[in-house]
């Protein structure tokens, strides 16, 4: 029996706090959108993507729908990573079946003065947190994000879904120039997951998405380095909201970031170990790491690969999750299967 508390504190809070929670919390990164017919049912009432984003009564319902339909324990607001360089005044669009375009980018010193305004820009994501925190039971917990500074620079710099090879050549060519901008994003970030955590998210996580095929000093300079000051900054505004963070790509390399970002909990990708997440373990908490192709693909396997993800870290502060998001094309049922066999554990 856990000792009763007059305010519980949703299960995931309390994983990130340092707990063993059983039966283990269960959310997917990309619950929201993608597979869900009622996604798409929505999505052609919305003019276009980002206006849907800043839309609260249309992101809360979109947020609200995968805990409608499964039985998660958290509900993701429904947003993206690339409201960030919008609000900071680059232009950014999706083209239907293609995906993100971005304007070209603004001077330096346009985006910095931008940044102090970013979290009233960003105030409708705010308003969306309000109303999912008001409609979720209290066991479930609302988790608000934002997209790393580095990864979103990527996005910047390349205007487009790309291989970042040119991002990644200007950080190594042109390093002050990169690390300027990733400033920036710092302290845009910090002060939009502030603004989510002021409205009611109980967990902040942070995408670094192509947190790949970085030299480990280059790791340190654009991923490690801005998300330790993203906690520091959390801090300085007297936040103790608990942040994952999810460096995906990093390799070996999540270890060190496991030991200096100062994040709560580490989220990890598809190719993270066993034995890499019992070493997290050991003073944080974890999140992971099912492979989104085998969820999608189902069946015996998926059942034995769940049983086995909460065997090896089970014993110790996980959240299930995936090891990146739900695919589009992922059958529901699937869905189903892996939230019921979590909860039966
Ligand atoms: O988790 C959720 O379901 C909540 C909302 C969410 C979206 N994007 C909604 C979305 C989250 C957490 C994101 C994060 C995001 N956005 C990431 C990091 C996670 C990851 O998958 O690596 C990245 C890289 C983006 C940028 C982005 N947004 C791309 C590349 C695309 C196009 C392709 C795609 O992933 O669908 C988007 C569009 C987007 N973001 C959609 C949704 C539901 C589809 C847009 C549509 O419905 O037309």
């Amino acid at each position: 029996m856990e000792p009763l508390l007059a305010a519980k504190e949703p299960s995931i809070v309390r994983v990130l706090r340092g707990a063993v929670v059983q039966p283990t919390p269960v959310w997917f990164m990309r619950q929201a959108g993608r597979a869900l017919p009622e996604y798409r049912e929505l999505r052609s009432r919305a003019k276009d993507f980002i206006s849907f984003c800043l839309d609260p009564e249309m992101a809360s319902e979109a947020s609200l729908q995968p805990v409608r339909r499964f039985d998660f324990d958290a509900a993701i607001i429904f947003a993206d990573i690339l409201l960030t360089p919008a609000a900071l005044g680059q232009k950014v669009w999706f083209e239907a079946g293609e995906g993100p375009r971005l304007g070209p980018l603004p001077d330096l010193a346009q985006l910095e003065a931008a940044v102090a305004a970013v979290a009233v820009r960003l105030s409708p994501v705010g308003e969306t947190i309000r109303r999912v925190r008001g409609c979720l039971h209290e066991s479930k917990t609302v988790i608000g994000f934002a997209g790393g500074p580095w990864t979103v620079a990527t996005y910047m710099l390349e205007g487009r879904s790309s291989d970042r090879s040119h991002a990644r050549a200007l950080a190594i060519e042109q390093p002050e120039f990169v690390d300027r901008l990733v400033d920036i994003l710092t302290e845009a970030t910090a002060l939009y997951l502030a603004m989510q955590a002021d409205a009611g998210a109980q967990v902040l996580q942070i995408f670094e998405s192509w947190a790949e095929q970085l030299a480990e000093d280059v790791f340190e300079r654009l991923v490690i380095r801005p998300h330790s000051r993203i906690l520091l900054r959390l801090q300085e505004l007297g936040l103790t909201t608990p942040v994952i963070g999810f460096p995906r790509g990093a390799g070996a390399s999540v270890l060190e970031y496991g030991r200096r970002s100062g994040v709560q909990g580490v989220g990890l990708d598809v190719q993270a170990t066993a034995r890499m997440g019992l070493k997290l373990q050991e003073r944080l908490a974890i999140q992971g790491n099912l492979d989104p192709l085998l969820l999608r693909a189902g069946g015996k396997l998926l059942d034995r690969r769940v049983g086995e993800l909460l065997a090896q870290w089970g014993g110790g502060p996980y959240v299930f999750n995936l090891g990146h998001g739900v695919l589009p094309d992922t059958p529901l049922d699937h869905i189903a299967q892996v939230v019921a066999r979590v909860k039966a554990a």
